[in-house]
Protein backbone atom coordinates (compact mmCIF):
# COMPACT_ATOMS: atom_id res chain seq x y z
CA UNK A 1 0.00 0.00 0.00
CA UNK A 2 1.18 3.71 -1.00
CA UNK A 3 1.61 5.50 1.89
CA UNK A 4 -0.60 8.88 1.34
CA UNK A 5 2.67 11.07 1.57
CA UNK A 6 4.01 9.08 -0.86
CA UNK A 7 1.91 10.13 -4.01
CA UNK A 8 3.25 13.18 -5.08
CA UNK A 9 6.98 11.68 -5.38
CA UNK A 10 5.85 8.85 -7.41
CA UNK A 11 4.06 11.82 -9.17
CA UNK A 12 7.34 13.35 -9.71
CA UNK A 13 9.20 9.81 -10.51
CA UNK A 14 6.23 9.59 -13.14
CA UNK A 15 6.88 12.66 -14.81
CA UNK A 16 11.01 12.75 -15.10
CA UNK A 17 10.12 8.56 -16.88
CA UNK A 18 7.88 10.29 -19.31
CA UNK A 19 9.76 13.00 -20.23
CA UNK A 20 13.05 10.67 -20.76
CA UNK A 21 10.92 8.51 -23.08
CA UNK A 22 9.34 11.85 -24.87
CA UNK A 23 10.44 15.26 -23.77
CA UNK A 24 7.51 16.59 -25.19
CA UNK A 25 5.50 13.83 -23.84
CA UNK A 26 3.31 16.11 -21.59
CA UNK A 27 3.32 19.57 -24.24
CA UNK A 28 1.33 16.97 -26.53
CA UNK A 29 -0.99 16.00 -23.68
CA UNK A 30 -2.14 19.16 -23.15
CA UNK A 31 -2.60 19.73 -26.88
CA UNK A 32 -6.13 18.04 -27.36
CA UNK A 33 -7.10 14.87 -27.07
CA UNK A 34 -8.21 12.22 -29.64
CA UNK A 35 -8.90 8.99 -28.25
CA UNK A 36 -10.25 5.66 -30.19
CA UNK A 37 -11.78 4.31 -27.32
CA UNK A 38 -14.68 5.09 -24.69
CA UNK A 39 -14.17 2.69 -22.10
CA UNK A 40 -17.24 2.18 -19.38
CA UNK A 41 -15.94 -0.15 -16.79
CA UNK A 42 -16.25 -0.97 -12.78
CA UNK A 43 -14.90 1.17 -10.14
CA UNK A 44 -12.89 -1.62 -8.55
CA UNK A 45 -9.49 -0.26 -7.80
CA UNK A 46 -7.95 -3.39 -9.38
CA UNK A 47 -9.34 -2.52 -12.64
CA UNK A 48 -7.56 0.39 -14.04
CA UNK A 49 -9.04 1.05 -17.76
CA UNK A 50 -5.64 2.48 -19.29
CA UNK A 51 -3.28 -0.11 -17.67
CA UNK A 52 -5.43 -3.50 -18.49
CA UNK A 53 -5.19 -2.02 -22.44
CA UNK A 54 -1.68 -1.16 -22.54
CA UNK A 55 -3.15 2.56 -23.37
CA UNK A 56 -1.16 5.78 -23.12
CA UNK A 57 -2.81 8.85 -21.68
CA UNK A 58 -5.01 10.26 -24.18
CA UNK A 59 -5.95 6.86 -25.82
CA UNK A 60 -9.13 6.35 -24.20
CA UNK A 61 -12.07 7.84 -22.53
CA UNK A 62 -12.82 6.72 -19.36
CA UNK A 63 -16.34 6.42 -17.16
CA UNK A 64 -16.33 4.16 -14.16
CA UNK A 65 -19.15 3.18 -11.87
CA UNK A 66 -19.79 0.29 -9.64
CA UNK A 67 -20.48 -2.68 -11.52
CA UNK A 68 -20.02 -0.90 -15.07
CA UNK A 69 -23.73 0.34 -15.11
CA UNK A 70 -25.38 2.23 -18.22
CA UNK A 71 -28.63 3.30 -16.67
CA UNK A 72 -30.90 5.08 -18.24
CA UNK A 73 -31.34 8.06 -16.22
CA UNK A 74 -28.08 8.29 -14.89
CA UNK A 75 -26.76 11.87 -16.44
CA UNK A 76 -23.39 11.09 -15.68
CA UNK A 77 -22.56 7.75 -17.77
CA UNK A 78 -25.36 9.32 -20.58
CA UNK A 79 -23.26 12.92 -20.90
CA UNK A 80 -20.33 10.91 -20.90
CA UNK A 81 -21.09 8.55 -23.83
CA UNK A 82 -22.71 11.26 -25.89
CA UNK A 83 -19.78 13.33 -25.29
CA UNK A 84 -17.58 11.05 -26.17
CA UNK A 85 -19.45 10.16 -29.56
CA UNK A 86 -20.55 14.09 -30.42
CA UNK A 87 -17.44 15.72 -29.61
CA UNK A 88 -14.21 13.05 -29.24
CA UNK A 89 -15.99 10.91 -32.66
CA UNK A 90 -14.60 7.92 -30.85
CA UNK A 91 -14.66 4.26 -33.09
CA UNK A 92 -15.46 1.87 -30.26
CA UNK A 93 -17.40 1.88 -26.95
CA UNK A 94 -16.12 -1.02 -24.38
CA UNK A 95 -18.24 -1.97 -21.46
CA UNK A 96 -15.95 -4.06 -18.96
CA UNK A 97 -16.64 -6.06 -16.61
CA UNK A 98 -14.54 -8.20 -14.34
CA UNK A 99 -14.66 -11.41 -12.30
CA UNK A 100 -14.76 -11.07 -8.64
CA UNK A 101 -16.87 -7.99 -8.80
CA UNK A 102 -18.09 -6.71 -5.42
CA UNK A 103 -21.08 -4.83 -6.71
CA UNK A 104 -22.23 -7.81 -8.90
CA UNK A 105 -21.41 -10.24 -5.64
CA UNK A 106 -23.80 -7.36 -3.76
CA UNK A 107 -26.72 -7.99 -5.86
CA UNK A 108 -26.76 -12.04 -5.59
CA UNK A 109 -26.91 -11.06 -2.04
CA UNK A 110 -30.59 -10.95 -0.10
CA UNK A 111 -29.62 -7.97 1.57
CA UNK A 112 -30.56 -4.38 2.56
CA UNK A 113 -27.84 -2.32 1.38
CA UNK A 114 -29.33 1.23 1.75
CA UNK A 115 -28.56 3.79 -0.63
CA UNK A 116 -26.37 1.35 -2.72
CA UNK A 117 -30.08 -0.65 -3.37
CA UNK A 118 -31.56 1.01 -6.30
CA UNK A 119 -28.03 1.21 -7.68
CA UNK A 120 -27.60 -2.77 -7.18
CA UNK A 121 -31.53 -3.20 -8.74
CA UNK A 122 -30.50 -2.80 -11.97
CA UNK A 123 -28.15 -5.56 -11.99
CA UNK A 124 -30.43 -7.81 -9.96
CA UNK A 125 -32.39 -6.51 -13.10
CA UNK A 126 -30.48 -8.61 -15.28
CA UNK A 127 -30.84 -11.57 -13.02
CA UNK A 128 -34.33 -11.21 -13.58
CA UNK A 129 -34.46 -10.96 -17.90
CA UNK A 130 -31.91 -14.07 -16.95
CA UNK A 131 -32.51 -16.23 -14.43
CA UNK A 132 -33.88 -19.32 -16.19
CA UNK A 133 -30.18 -19.69 -17.36
CA UNK A 134 -28.72 -18.52 -14.36
CA UNK A 135 -30.56 -20.70 -12.05
CA UNK A 136 -29.82 -23.90 -14.36
CA UNK A 137 -26.19 -23.24 -12.90
CA UNK A 138 -25.62 -25.09 -9.90
CA UNK A 139 -21.77 -24.01 -9.18
CA UNK A 140 -22.68 -20.81 -7.18
CA UNK A 141 -18.98 -19.01 -8.49
CA UNK A 142 -19.93 -20.26 -12.02
CA UNK A 143 -23.39 -18.78 -11.54
CA UNK A 144 -21.58 -15.26 -10.29
CA UNK A 145 -19.56 -15.45 -13.18
CA UNK A 146 -21.93 -16.11 -15.66
CA UNK A 147 -23.50 -12.43 -14.11
CA UNK A 148 -21.07 -10.88 -14.22
CA UNK A 149 -20.68 -11.66 -18.42
CA UNK A 150 -24.59 -11.04 -18.75
CA UNK A 151 -24.39 -7.93 -17.02
CA UNK A 152 -21.91 -6.65 -19.24
CA UNK A 153 -23.93 -7.79 -22.30
CA UNK A 154 -27.10 -5.98 -21.06
CA UNK A 155 -25.00 -3.05 -20.00
CA UNK A 156 -23.85 -2.82 -23.49
CA UNK A 157 -27.60 -3.41 -25.33
CA UNK A 158 -28.19 -0.35 -23.13
CA UNK A 159 -25.63 1.89 -24.52
CA UNK A 160 -26.94 0.63 -27.73
CA UNK A 161 -30.64 1.84 -26.87
CA UNK A 162 -29.30 5.24 -26.43
CA UNK A 163 -30.13 7.59 -29.59
CA UNK A 164 -26.79 9.43 -29.76
CA UNK A 165 -25.26 5.61 -30.53
CA UNK A 166 -28.14 4.77 -32.87
CA UNK A 167 -27.77 8.09 -34.82
CA UNK A 168 -23.90 8.19 -35.21
CA UNK A 169 -24.07 4.45 -36.64
CA UNK A 170 -26.60 4.79 -39.18
CA UNK A 171 -24.76 8.13 -40.08
CA UNK A 172 -21.16 6.77 -39.80
CA UNK A 173 -21.09 3.12 -39.74
CA UNK A 174 -19.58 3.96 -35.73
CA UNK A 175 -19.36 3.71 -32.85
CA UNK A 176 -19.39 -0.17 -32.47
CA UNK A 177 -19.83 -1.14 -29.19
CA UNK A 178 -18.08 -4.01 -27.19
CA UNK A 179 -18.79 -6.31 -24.62
CA UNK A 180 -15.66 -7.76 -22.19
CA UNK A 181 -14.92 -9.32 -19.20
CA UNK A 182 -11.48 -8.56 -17.54
CA UNK A 183 -10.27 -11.82 -15.26
CA UNK A 184 -8.60 -10.09 -12.05
CA UNK A 185 -6.64 -14.50 -11.51
CA UNK A 186 -4.62 -13.93 -15.20
CA UNK A 187 -4.75 -10.28 -15.84
CA UNK A 188 -6.57 -11.49 -19.32
CA UNK A 189 -9.05 -9.13 -20.97
CA UNK A 190 -11.84 -11.55 -22.26
CA UNK A 191 -14.11 -10.22 -25.25
CA UNK A 192 -17.13 -11.45 -25.11
CA UNK A 193 -17.52 -10.90 -29.03
CA UNK A 194 -21.53 -9.61 -28.74
CA UNK A 195 -23.40 -9.31 -31.71
CA UNK A 196 -23.27 -5.27 -31.59
CA UNK A 197 -25.55 -5.45 -35.15
CA UNK A 198 -27.42 -8.31 -34.31
CA UNK A 199 -28.17 -6.48 -31.22
CA UNK A 200 -29.28 -3.29 -32.63
CA UNK A 201 -31.01 -4.86 -35.73
CA UNK A 202 -33.22 -7.19 -32.44
CA UNK A 203 -33.78 -3.51 -30.51
CA UNK A 204 -35.16 -1.28 -33.19
CA UNK A 205 -38.02 -2.76 -33.12
CA UNK A 206 -38.92 -1.24 -29.82
CA UNK A 207 -35.94 1.51 -28.81
CA UNK A 208 -35.27 2.94 -32.63
CA UNK A 209 -34.71 6.98 -32.20
CA UNK A 210 -33.07 7.47 -35.83
CA UNK A 211 -36.64 8.32 -36.25
CA UNK A 212 -35.59 11.66 -34.21
CA UNK A 213 -33.47 12.61 -37.39
CA UNK A 214 -36.55 13.93 -38.98
CA UNK A 215 -37.56 16.17 -36.29
CA UNK A 216 -34.29 18.28 -36.07
CA UNK A 217 -33.67 17.21 -33.08
CA UNK A 218 -30.06 17.99 -31.34
CA UNK A 219 -27.32 15.86 -30.93
CA UNK A 220 -27.77 15.75 -26.68
CA UNK A 221 -30.54 13.72 -27.23
CA UNK A 222 -31.06 10.14 -25.20
CO1 LIG B 1 -16.64 -4.45 -9.85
Amino acid sequence: MVAYEQIFEKNRRWVAEMQSSDPDFFEKLARDQTPDYLYIGCSDSRVPANEIMGLEPGEVFVHRNIANLVNNTDLNVLSVINYAIVHLDVKHIIVCGHYNCGGVKAAMTPKDMGILNPWLRNIRDVYRVHHAELDAIADSELRYNKLVELNVLEQATNVIKTATVQKSYMAKGYPVVHGWVFDLHSGVLIDLNIDFKTILNDIRSIYDLTGMLSEHHEDGDF
